[in-house]
């Protein structure tokens, strides 16, 4: 099978040039001012003329596969996977999050059989270190050899999937020998528990409750920690969805001292302030995420720190849950916030929304294309190995590619949403611009907002 792509204006992180781009099966095999669609005897022809043509992006982080707080995820790979594609994104990496008496190797096998078969793009993972004893460590060091090059580590949620300093210090060491990349969800795990239960002994019980049970300090406190660990084993990291001014000044100091460390944000951050926890009826548990949603002065500054360079990626952390038999586990009249699952689904809306609220020619023109492109899945191909065969076009990449409507005009809703829940966060939201066609390893996987792809034709990408 192989596709030509004319006339569209090729955009990567670094680049800009007008060109026709040639597939050959799963690989760019030709980029040119102007290809011959008979010399090359193509398969299938796209006009992109007036379009953009940007590398696949990547998410660098979403749950699909998880066991949490009483219940599970929503998502499997079938929906997830099309969700992401339909959206642009053409590449996922999901975290492992085994349990402290999981076995490490076995959480791999498990979360690759979820996926195994049944994605629609590619995907890869970060290892969840939930428990690091010598049996785990031998298991991880395997695993990284597997080409699962990253790690996963939790602050927050004690005596769940948190670790202690110990064994975040263990597990900073191991990185630092092995040179693969620590992820960090950074939160003081003990603080957290302590101004739950003094909420809930006041009667503070809804959804509202939550953002203070968990304030930016207590999240800066985290990253502070963990940037602490980072500079004394020289590991380097990488913190995730970082959601407030105080977390990312904490972190600068570190950078400053050359510390290795990274800072991802995620739409929900970008695109919600606190206010839509407060909303009626129990619809604020809609909106309830870990770290959460902050007041609107923290969006403004999260704005400026990507334009800055100071955050380096956008992601999702899609954690899908329903609100009707799952988010309602903390509702009334029992009532307690602390029992709502965290999570917001927003696998297909991250690049749609990043463009609507980001780009200059629509919206408030925070940055332009090319950091739009970087924030977007190259930057995350880099720190995560698979770059150069991800997030550039350029020839011998894969054959990811996101042929860009910027025409179109229209409303995120639920009613037509490929993720697997029963309400979408941006409900209402407009989009002004989405992929018109997508293609992973050169296949179209997705045109229009409709899904046109196989299952399981997504690969597990070892780097
Ligand atoms: O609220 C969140 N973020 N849920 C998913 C688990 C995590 O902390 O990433
Ligand atoms: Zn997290
Ligand atoms: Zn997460």
């Amino acid at each position: 099978m192989s596709l030509l792509i004319r006339g569209g204006t090729v955009v990567n992180a670094d680049s800009m040039f007008r060109a026709d781009v040639f597939c050959e099966g799963e690989t760019v095999t030709r980029i040119a001012t102007s290809i011959d669609p008979g010399e090359v005897n193509a398969d299938r022809v796209i006009d992109a003329s007036g379009r953009y043509v940007f590398p696949g992006f990547i998410d660098p982080h979403v749950h699909i596969y998880l066991p949490f707080m009483g219940t599970y995820a929503k998502d499997t790979y079938e929906t997830a996977s099309k969700a992401a594609v339909v959206g642009g994104t053409t590449t996922l990496i999901e975290m492992i999050c085994p349990g402290r008496d999981d076995e490490p190797a076995e959480a791999f096998a498990l979360w690759a059989g979820k996926a195994e078969g049944l994605s629609a793009c590619d995907y890869t993972f970060h290892m969840g270190v939930t428990r690091y004893d010598d049996a785990a460590e031998q298991q991880l060091r395997q695993i990284v050899k597997e080409g699962i090059t990253s790690f996963k580590v939790f602050l927050a949620y004690k005596g769940a999937l948190g670790v202690t300093d110990d064994e975040l210090y263990a597990a900073c060491r191991l990185a630092k020998g092995l040179g693969v990349v620590v992820t960090a969800h950074c939160e003081n795990a003990d603080l957290v528990a302590a101004l739950q239960a003094k909420l809930l002994s006041e009667g503070k019980t809804g959804p509202e409750w939550h953002e203070p049970s968990r304030p930016p300090r207590v999240e800066a406190e985290g990253v502070h920690h963990f940037c602490t660990f980072l500079e004394l084993t020289g590991a380097s990291g990488y913190i995730v969805h970082t959601s407030c001014r105080d977390a990312i000044e904490a972190a600068l100091p570190f950078r400053a001292r050359g510390v290795d460390v990274d800072l991802e944000t995620v739409i929900p951050y970008l695109t919600l302030d606190s206010s839509y926890a407060e909303r009626l009826d129990f619809e604020g548990a809609k909106y309830v995420m870990s770290p959460p949603i902050r007041a609107a002065e923290h969006q403004r500054y999260l704005w400026d720190a990507l334009r800055a360079g100071h955050v380096a990626t956008v992601a999702t952390d899609h954690a899908p849950f329903d609100f009707v038999g799952q988010k309602d586990m903390g509702k009334p009249p029992a009532g307690d916030f602390t029992k709502i699952p965290n999570g917001i689904p927003s696998v297909e809306h991250r690049v749609t929304l990043l463009w609507t609220k980001a780009t200059p020619a629509h919206g408030s023109g925070v940055f332009d294309l090319h950091r739009f492109v970087e924030v977007a899945g190259t930057h995350a191909a880099k720190r995560f190995g698979l770059f150069p065969r991800k997030g550039v076009v350029q020839l011998g990449a894969d054959a990811d590619l996101v042929v860009w409507d910027d025409t179109y005009r229209g409303p995120i809703t639920a009613a037509d949403h490929y993720m697997d829940t029963d309400y979408d966060g941006f409900e209402g939201f407009e989009i002004t611009g989405r992929p018109a066609l997508v293609t992973v390893r050169g296949e179209v996987v997705a045109e229009d907002g409709k899904f046109t792809g196989t299952l399981g034709r997504g690969r597990l990408l070892k780097r």
